[in-house]
C-alpha cells in the first residue's frame, strides 16, 4: 500500500521512528522501495549529486521534473517527493502551485520547498490545491549565498524564530517539516512543538524521522561531508575496484571469455 501523509501523522503518534532518503534515479528508487524505504525524496542535492555543481541553486524546475519522473518510475510504495528548486515558488504562491502541480503531474506524492514564515503563503496554496506539502528550516541550502559560512542554524534566539516558523508551516497545511543542521536540543523542542512529523537531518535523535542523503550513506560523497552524515557502505572503493578489475581482465585477455561471446 502506497505511504501517505496519515502514515506520517500515525507514526508521530505512535512515536514510531521512519527514515527517508534522497533518490535521483529509477534503479537506485526500485532498490529503496523494495528495502520499505517509507519516503524517497528526489532532493534538490541533485545538484550536487548527480550534476556536479556546488550548491542546489543553479538546479533548475526541468531538472527537478526530470528526476522526480524518474523515481516515481522506480517507485511503488513509498511516497515520492519532489523538491521545488530555488526560484520556483519565491516569487509568487500562484507560481508555487503552478510547479507543484508539474512535480505532482510526473509523479510526485508531494512537494517540499525551503523557508518558514515567508512560504506560508505558498503552502497555504498549495495544499488548498490538493497537494502535501513538506518544508525544510534550519540549514535551507537554496539560501547558501545568504548564509555565508554558518553552517548549523537555530542557535541561541534564532532558535525561537526557527520555532515560530516551524508553526507557522504546521499552520498553513504542511504535513512534515524536514529539520536540518540545527542544535539537537532545538530538534526536540520543535518535535514536541509540533503536532505534525519532524524529519531530522542534523537535528538530534528526537526527531520524528530521520533523512540522509543517499549519495552520503553509500559512500559516494568524497569528503568532507558534514557531521550528521553516517556512511553505511564504502562505495567509491567498490566501484573503484570493479573498474580496476576489468581493466585488468581486459590486459590480460580474461574478458570477454567464452560466455561473454556471441556466435
Ligand atoms: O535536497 C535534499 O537532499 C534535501 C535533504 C538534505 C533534506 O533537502
Amino acid at each position: 500500500m502506497p505511504v501517505t501523509t496519515a502514515d506520517l501523522a500515525a507514526w508521530k503518534q505512535r512515536r514510531e521512528r521512519f527514515i527517508m532518503l534522497t533518490a535521483y534515479d529509477a534503479l537506485t528508487a526500485r532498490v529503496l522501495d523494495e528495502a520499505g524505504v517509507p519516503l524517497l525524496l528526489v532532493g534538490d542535492s541533485l545538484g550536487n549529486n548527480v550534476l556536479g555543481y556546488d550548491t542546489t541553486i543553479p538546479v533548475t524546475m526541468e531538472d527537478s521534473l526530470t528526476f522526480t519522473a524518474a523515481v516515481a518510475r522506480g517507485a511503488r510504495n513509498a511516497m515520492v517527493v519532489g523538491d521545488l528548486p530555488f526560484g520556483s515558488y519565491q516569487a509568487s504562491a500562484a507560481e508555487a502551485v503552478r510547479n507543484a502541480a508539474r512535480l505532482v503531474k510526473v509523479g510526485a506524492n508531494a512537494v517540499k520547498l525551503e523557508g518558514g514564515r515567508r512560504s506560508a503563503k505558498a503552502v497555504r496554496k498549495m495544499t488548498e490545491a490538493g497537494i502535501p506539502v513538506m518544508g525544510h528550516l534550519g540549514f535551507t541550502p537554496q539560501s547558501a549565498n545568504a548564509f555565508g559560512r554558518k553552517v548549523v542554524r537555530g542557535r541561541g534566539d534564532e532558535g525561537e524564530e526557527l520555532l515560530a516558523d516551524a508553526l507557522a508551516l504546521q499552520e498553513a497545511g504542511c504535513f512534515s517539516v524536514v529539520l536540518e543542521a540545527i542544535p539537537a536540543e532545538l530538534g526536540a523542542r520543535v518535535t514536541e512543538a509540533l503536532d505534525v512529523a519532524t524529519i531530522g537531518i542534523g537535528a538530534g535523535p528526537d526527531c520524528d524521522g530521520q533523512v540522509l542523503v543517499i549519495t552520503d550513506l553509500l559512500g559516494l560523497t568524497p569528503d568532507p561531508t558534514p557531521r550528521f552524515v553516517k556512511r553505511y557502505a564504502d562505495l567509491r572503493a567498490i566501484i573503484a575496484e570493479a573498474a580496476t578489475r576489468f581493466a585488468k581482465d581486459v590486459a590480460e585477455g580474461h574478458y570477454p571469455g567464452p560466455e561473454h561471446q556471441y556466435h
